[in-house]
């Protein structure tokens, strides 16, 4: 068994925080009882990068116990728990991910994941995808398919598929509805919230919060903003968005004015270079800046670092810049600050999400001899079996259509 860990002895610790998230997801659950029965992954290899913490964890544990030989390791340093590292080793799962590892490291891990020329990856970002295109190509021969995570990974796959250089089918895990509508919108609505409270210890009612991006995660960050009393500004560069924004009740203005009246930043755009160093000459001395997209771009941290005339570690995720003669504060080094700086999103909403992988994983598995070099959606059936299994969780019953009902809809002629 190989494994790269801080410290094998941190496993007890870890194993408590997976025991806690697994309590609270049910549907992942049902399908690992269910699974571990009749072992549908028995001799698939699986090479899995996303963040390494617990809920991320159990569900490395249900793949391994669905009958598949699992490689871990993190898809960002700063997220990865060095405890939970170590409690999936002791489960038998090689991984290779330690907490502020160096870049080199955190490249090397990526590309030791991969080893054992998988038959799928999960990736959460593209970048194990992005190594089996290239620098790795040569690990790529196994593949039989994907599963991607996350908007960036899409953006980045949607991209390959254009150029035809995509050379294995991949799920785009990321647009199911059971991923998008919660995980994007409630779980990143709350966890930014929850990391931003825990980290600054200030109040966010009255303040004034400027979202970049009103897409799946900017709509639950803002909305979340708005119940615990904080005046929105969205910036945005779709019109439509721009306007559903506006007629949600939120100002819509572009940076550059926005960069005035801030106290708080959050971007969550997958684009980079949201907030550049003229913006924060604008801004209000002590303005507080956060990240909540996939990559540490979207605020200019290289131009920040250069310009800066002094730098100060304040508290812990901190760091206070002086740039242009006012103080300003950022969060996580401008990395996703839910996940670098806190737990993530809540349990019960990556249940959702991490059953949208492994049911993908699954559809890859049954299904690769009809799958082109493309990237899929989702299929219908697999986000309404998980949506049902998450009722039944919660004790919610809905109505059924009856033959009579059916009929009335189907009926064009009356
Ligand atoms: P989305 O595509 O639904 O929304 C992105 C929005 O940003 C779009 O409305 C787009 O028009 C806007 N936008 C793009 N460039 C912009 C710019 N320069 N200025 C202002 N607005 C701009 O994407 P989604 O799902 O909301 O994801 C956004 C980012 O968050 C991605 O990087 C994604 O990978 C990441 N993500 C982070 C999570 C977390 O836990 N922090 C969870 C899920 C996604």
């Amino acid at each position: 068994m190989n494994y790269i860990v801080r410290d094998i002895k941190l496993a007890p610790q870890g194993q408590k925080k997976i025991d806690w998230v697994k309590a609270h997801m049910p549907v992942l659950r049902d399908l690992e009882r269910q699974l571990s029965e009749t072992r549908p992954l028995e001799g698939m290899r699986i090479s899995l990068s996303i963040h390494m913490e617990a809920k991320t964890a159990y569900l490395a544990i249900v793949l391994k116990n669905a009958g598949a030989q699992v490689v871990a390791c993190g898809s960002n340093s700063l997220s990865t728990q060095d405890d939970v590292c170590a409690a999936l080793a002791e489960n038998g799962i090689s991984i290779f991910a330690v907490h502020r590892c160096s870049q080199d490291d955190y490249k090397n891990y990526l590309k030791l994941a991969l080893e054992h020329s998988p038959h799928i990856v999960v990736d959460d970002g593209g970048e194990l995808v992005a190594l089996l295109h290239g620098e790795c190509s040569g690990l790529g021969r196994d593949v039989i398919g994907g599963c991607e995570e996350t908007t960036t990974g899409i953006q980045r796959l949607e991209a390959m598929e254009k150029e035809g250089v995509l050379k294995f089918p991949m799920m785009a895990v990321n647009n199911a509805r059971c991923k998008q509508l919660f995980d994007n919108r409630y779980g990143t609505g709350q966890s930014v919230f929850d990391s931003i409270m825990r980290n600054t210890n200030l109040i966010i009612a009255g303040k004034t919060i400027v979202v970049s991006g009103y897409g799946w995660c900017g709509k639950g960050i803002a909305m979340r903003a708005a119940a615990l009393g904080a005046k929105v500004i969205i910036t945005e560069i779709d019109s439509v968005k721009a306007m559903e924004a506006f007629m949600d009740g939120h100002s819509v203005m572009t940076m550059e004015e926005a960069s005035k009246f801030g106290d708080i930043f959050i971007t969550v755009t997958g684009c980079n270079k949201v907030i550049t160093t003229s913006h924060m000459k604008n801004m209000k001395n002590g303005a507080i800046l956060s990240n909540a997209g996939h990559f540490n771009v979207e605020i200019d941290m290289e131009a920040l670092e250069k310009e800066a005339k002094a730098k100060e570690n304040v508290r812990e995720n901190i760091v206070e810049y002086e740039v242009a003669g006012r103080q300003i504060r950022v969060l996580a080094e401008g990395k996703l600050v839910n996940i670098a700086a806190a737990d993530g999103h809540p349990a019960e909403i990556m249940d959702l999400s991490f059953a949208v992988q492994l049911l993908s994983a699954l559809y890859i598995k049954e299904n690769s001899k009809d799958l082109d070099k493309k990237l899929y959606q989702v299929p219908e059936s697999i986000d309404r079996a998980i949506a049902e299994r998450k009722l039944k969780s919660f004790n919610v019953s809905i109505d059924k259509l009856t033959e009579e009902q059916l009929s009335y809809l189907n009926d064009w002629a009356n």
